[in-house]
């Protein structure tokens, strides 16, 4: 029989501060309130990239890798599915998702947890006027976890700090807040950027390219700041001036000393990258409609021609999904790892779960 010390237990630090004192702290000082208290180090709730550091993206990435090796087996993958059996996970995405909401489901599935979802505001009580407190504070009723995507930013933030100050306070996962953090997909992001380098020397040294629409996607922000956690890894955004990165992610860089350049220029960044991070224009976003439309975009799509540039041992990555950004002649190149990555974010999803739950040991320590 499984029984962990922390079961039942699990608790955030955000009980001892107030909501607008945690808001307004800076993004890093964030973290110790975010983690499970019983578990020093092991986030509680997931909200931001600023709660992960070096030492937990290698350990979160070699439980991924426990875990996708202990699949592989009839036996090892029921032994995953009972880890959990006993827990119950809502996903509550009122955004659009497919990879996000299917890979967190998956990842729910492999460590045996129940699901309940909700796609759409409007089919939930919402609809009928209830405050989105009050239907969080429902969600904890029926569940243990909550994994949540809104077009808000700072909406999971607040309901975190909501369910750990109620009775009955259960964990969240941020998969995705407006245009501000996707810390989950930061997270599969590194692990496949760890996994690629694994055998050539690790991430350290290495340039990633960011191309695209690095204004408003909040993919880049948040693996922008992971990537601070490695030793001399430099950082290149390349995009149209109206999409560039914004100052908030370069105020972070330079803080930390990070080497980092603005370009207009995909070829030449291709041809000096370890890693090239594209990303689809976000014109949901839009404020007055067609405005992206208008902006030039030609010259930031990986094609055929970048490919020949791309150095033998790079990559080519995308969180997904893709328009014409990356010509679909580059898929099959042994360099393309957006497919990959999409798996990737399977198995450190279910990592992220498994240590948020405390169950790290028994995968860590199994005998399969
Ligand atoms: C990204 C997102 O939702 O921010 N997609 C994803 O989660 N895989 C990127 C995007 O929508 O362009």
């Amino acid at each position: 029989m499984i029984i962990m010390e922390s079961e039942g237990n699990e608790m955030a630090r955000l009980t001892s501060i107030g909501f607008k004192d945690f808001q307004n702290l800076p993004l890093e000082d964030k973290r110790p309130y975010l983690e499970n208290w019983n578990l020093p180090g092991t986030p509680y709730h997931t909200l931001i990239a600023q709660q992960f550091d070096r030492a937990l993206l290698e350990r979160l990435a070699a439980l991924a890798n426990r875990i996708r090796f202990i699949n592989k087996s009839r036996e090892g993958a029921l032994y995953l599915k009972g880890l959990l059996a006993h827990k119950r996970a809502m996903l509550y995405f009122s955004q659009p998702s497919s990879r996000t909401f299917l890979s967190h489901l998956a990842a729910c599935q492999i460590l045996g947890l129940t699901t309940g979802s909700v796609r759409d505001a409007a089919t939930s009580s919402e609809f009928k006027g209830e405050s989105k407190e009050d239907s969080i504070r429902t969600f904890s009723s029926y569940f243990d976890m909550i994994i949540m995507r809104t077009p808000e930013k700072g909406l999971a933030e607040q309901m975190a700090w909501e369910l750990s100050n109620s009775d009955r306070p259960i964990p969240i996962i941020n998969a995705g807040s407006g245009k501000d953090q996707h810390p989950t997909q930061a997270l599969l992001d590194v692990y496949t950027l760890l996994r690629s380098f694994e055998t050539k020397g690790g991430l350290k040294n290495r340039t990633v390219t960011f191309c695209g629409d690095l204004l408003r996607g909040r993919t880049v922000r948040s693996l922008s700041y992971l990537l601070t956690n490695f030793e001399n890894v430099r950082q290149v955004f390349v995009a149209p001036k109206e999409l560039q990165v914004p100052e908030d992610v370069l105020d972070i860089l330079k803080a930390k000393g990070v080497s980092y350049a603005l370009s207009d220029n995909l070829r030449e960044a291709t041809s000096l990258s370890d890693a090239v991070y594209m990303t689809r224009i976000q014109d949901e976003w839009d404020k007055d409609k067609g405005e992206s439309a208008r902006i030039d975009t030609s010259k930031f799509k990986f094609g055929a021609e970048e490919l020949k540039l791309l150095p033998k041992d790079g990559v080519i990555m995308h969180p997904l999904p893709r328009r014409d950004e990356i010509a679909t002649c580059c898929d099959h190149d042994p360099r393309a790892m957006y497919w990959r990555q999409m798996r990737n974010g399977m198995w450190i999803r279910a990592a992220l779960i498994a240590a948020t739950f405390g169950y790290e040991r028994e995968i860590l320590g199994c005998g399969y």
